[in-house]
């Protein structure tokens, strides 16, 4: 057994209807881990009292200890791109993306990515990721391998795309059907390893390929799906094209079976009430990538209309078209996103949505998110006062909502102090 004091603060509920009672915050706090997982989370004085003697203490007192963030959309074999300008979506993919995407063929190009991307989430407080790999199967086990041995919880699957792509890129559908079977045999439910079927988005997979993906699903009950969905307007007018018969982007996906539970849907920018009532309907999660989408000028999420339709909502980073690995950052363009759109963010719902509520889009908050009893002991130790300026604008903050506010707009890799994976230290900053 073993505990860290610090202050904690973890969410019980949702804070956007405002209620306090979503939150659970110990400004002297103890975080008792036992076997890896919570045991429990409370008052500093009340829990030492019933700590056996020998279980050793953690002191952190001075730092914000949260549940490990969820990123609920990220590509590993982007992380070498970050930063590459190149205009809006589909130029991007052409110019940057297909090329980076090539060299995953090789597992050991593979292999070390995958290791510095895994070191990455870490040092950026995230414990738990939904990660587009490439098509090449060296890849999805690349990332498996490097997370196995962090003991993160992963969920990834080869990518499926078998059109409009180059050819190097391009699988025939059967093929993509036979490795992503051995993948799922192989990996799905090893360590905390789940897998994802992914196909790309609509327009890299032939109606056929589609109808696999929601097969593939259907089949192997417990593993995810993730895609593109609605994210630019060129995109969406080629869907269109591609698909003439269906009502809407969404529908593609839903006329082949992919929404569901589990199912998540990065971007969701351009959708319409029937979409997102449909979502709701059908359990399908959206990944809010507010980096990406200002970076690629795909346009502006809109929380309200996806909070009215009841749909369940998590955070993105999107690298490499995000900028960002931080999901501090993250939530701070998240802000300014929703500013732009008349819409508000509060520091709570904030980092709601990057624990919680990202554990809720997966389906996977009766194992993270929380430090409810049971939960996996992931957590991230923040620094209040990493740099010079964090110190200066935290001292003058008065509540718990503006330190958060003020971590979510000016923190950074550089505020994460530490990150706990299953009760063990796996990062520390030096
Ligand atoms: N749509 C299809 N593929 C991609 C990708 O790699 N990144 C982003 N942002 N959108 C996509
Ligand atoms: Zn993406």
């Amino acid at each position: 057994m073993r505990a860290v004091r610090g202050e904690i603060l973890h969410f019980t509920g949702d804070p956007a209807g405002g209620g306090a009672e979503s939150l659970q915050h110990f400004a002297d706090g103890l975080l008792i881990v036992r076997d890896g997982l919570v045991a429990e989370a409370g008052p500093a004085d009340a829990l030492l009292a019933k700590l056996p003697a020998d279980a050793r203490i953690e002191e952190l007192r001075g730092r914000l200890i949260l549940p490990g963030f969820v990123d609920t959309h990220i590509h590993f074999a982007q992380t070498d791109i970050i930063a590459s300008p190149g205009g809006q979506l589909l130029t991007w993919l052409e110019r940057y993306t297909w090329p980076a995407e090539r060299a995953f063929a090789d597992p050991s190009h593979a292999g070390s990515v995958a290791e510095f991307f895994c070191d990455e989430l870490l040092r950026n407080g995230t414990t738990s990721a939904a990660v587009f790999p490439t098509v090449h199967r060296a890849s999805v086990d690349a990332l498996f391998e490097a997370a196995l041995r962090r003991r993160m919880r992963i969920i990834s699957g080869k990518v499926l795309m078998d059109r409009n792509c180059p050819d190097f890129l391009c699988e025939r559908c059967e093929d993509g059907e036979l490795e992503s079977i051995a993948l799922i045999e192989r990996w799905h439910g090893r360590g905390r390893l789940l897998y994802a079927v992914t196909p790309r988005f609509a327009a890299t997979s032939t109606p056929q390929q589609m109808r696999l993906a929601g097969r593939l699903m259907g089949d192997h009950p417990g593993i995810h799906l993730q895609s593109h969905l609605a994210e630019n307007l060129a995109e969406v007018a080629w869907i269109r094209e591609l698909y003439p018969e269906a009502r809407s982007y969404l529908d593609v996906y839903d006329r082949f079976g992919q929404l569901g539970p589990r199912s998540v849907f990065a971007h969701c920018v351009w959708l319409d009430d029937a979409d997102r009532a449909r979502m709701a309907a059908t359990g399908a999660a959206m990944s809010f990538c507010p980096t990406s989408n200002l970076f690629l000028g795909s346009g502006l999420f809109d929380l309200a209309k996806a909070d009215a339709a009841g749909v369940r909502v998590g955070i993105g980073t999107d690298v490499g078209a995000g900028t960002s690995f931080s999901m501090l950052q993250t939530l701070g363009e998240a802000y300014k996103v929703l500013q732009l759109n008349g819409q508000s963010l509060s520091p709570e719902r904030a980092f709601y949505l990057a624990t919680l509520g990202g554990a809720r889009s997966l389906y996977l908050d009766d194992r993270i998110g929380s430090f409810a009893p049971g939960r996996e002991a992931d957590f991230v130790v923040l620094d209040p006062a990493a740099t010079p300026l964090l110190a200066r604008r935290s001292a003058a903050c008065e509540t718990l909502a503006e330190r958060l506010f003020v971590l979510m707009m000016l923190g950074d890799d550089r505020a994460v102090a530490e990150t706990w994976v299953m009760g063990e230290p796996a990062w520390r900053r030096t």
